[in-house]
């Protein structure tokens, strides 16, 4: 497929088919070749299109582009070429605590986007503040945001698998630094995980390898 091609609604069904067996967490990208800007559109839709709960998105998506940015946080990362040789990457930083004022602005946005007033809403208001803000899950709420990314990062991995890009999600690197780095600490917000997206290179050593899988036989326990 050409890479600026956004894929049809039959060629979607298809690639979704094929690519459990196509994807991989691709070791080494082509640098020269770029996801085009409506293919990356589509992947950062899918990113927004997420389910969260409580529908809060107590997260953000860091799109890095910059080179010399990425040079950095490379070292940061345990040197994987990934992180300066895809196209983009993408790190998703989890809320440190979960506000009054984060669950208002989704109120204030389902309001916005559905036409409904905030006040019919402060039941559901008063039930998500009770739980992660002053409920027992106030208590961690940054552990339940950093959740919430990995969702949103299986969205992402989704998306790229059925438009034919190649992505790697990375837990590789430490947080700590690439929160500093990227300044994510001044806006109350800290990195969880990141993935790199872009196309192989044709000789990525772990491409022809098999999948290694959890037979399904012990995955899954039927009760
Ligand atoms: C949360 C998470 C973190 C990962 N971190 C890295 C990483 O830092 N570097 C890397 O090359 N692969 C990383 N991987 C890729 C896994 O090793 C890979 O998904 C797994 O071995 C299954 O292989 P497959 O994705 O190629 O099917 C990570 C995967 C996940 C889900």
């Amino acid at each position: 497929m050409p890479a600026s091609q956004v894929l049809n609604d039959q060629e979607l069904t298809a690639a979704w088919r094929e690519g459990l067996e196509w994807r991989y967490a691709t070791k080494k990208y082509d640098a020269t070749k770029k996801v085009a800007p409506e293919v990356l559109e589509q992947l950062h839709h899918a990113v927004q299109m997420a389910p969260s709960s409580y529908g809060v998105q107590p997260y953000r998506a860091v799109i890095v582009t910059d080179p010399e940015l990425r040079k950095t946080l490379r070292q940061a990362a345990w040197n994987q070429p990934q992180v300066t040789d895809a196209t983009e990457i993408v790190v998703f930083a989890a809320k440190d605590n979960v506000s009054e004022e984060d669950v208002d602005v989704f109120i204030r946005d389902t309001a916005g986007q559905r036409g409904m007033s905030e006040d019919s809403l402060k039941a559901y208001r008063d039930i998500i503040v009770g739980d992660v803000v002053n409920g027992p899950r106030g208590k961690w709420s940054g552990e339940w945001a950093a959740r919430q990314c990995y969702i949103a990062l299986g969205f992402l991995l989704n998306a790229a698998m059925v438009h034919h890009v190649d992505a790697t999600p990375m837990e590789g690197f430490d947080p700590a630094a690439f929160t500093k780095i990227l300044e994510l600490d001044k806006l109350g917000y800290h990195a969880v995980v990141m993935c790199a997206i872009g196309y192989r290179a044709h000789d990525d050593w772990l491409a022809p390898l098999k999948k290694v899988r959890t037979p399904q036989e012990r995955l899954f326990i039927r009760r």
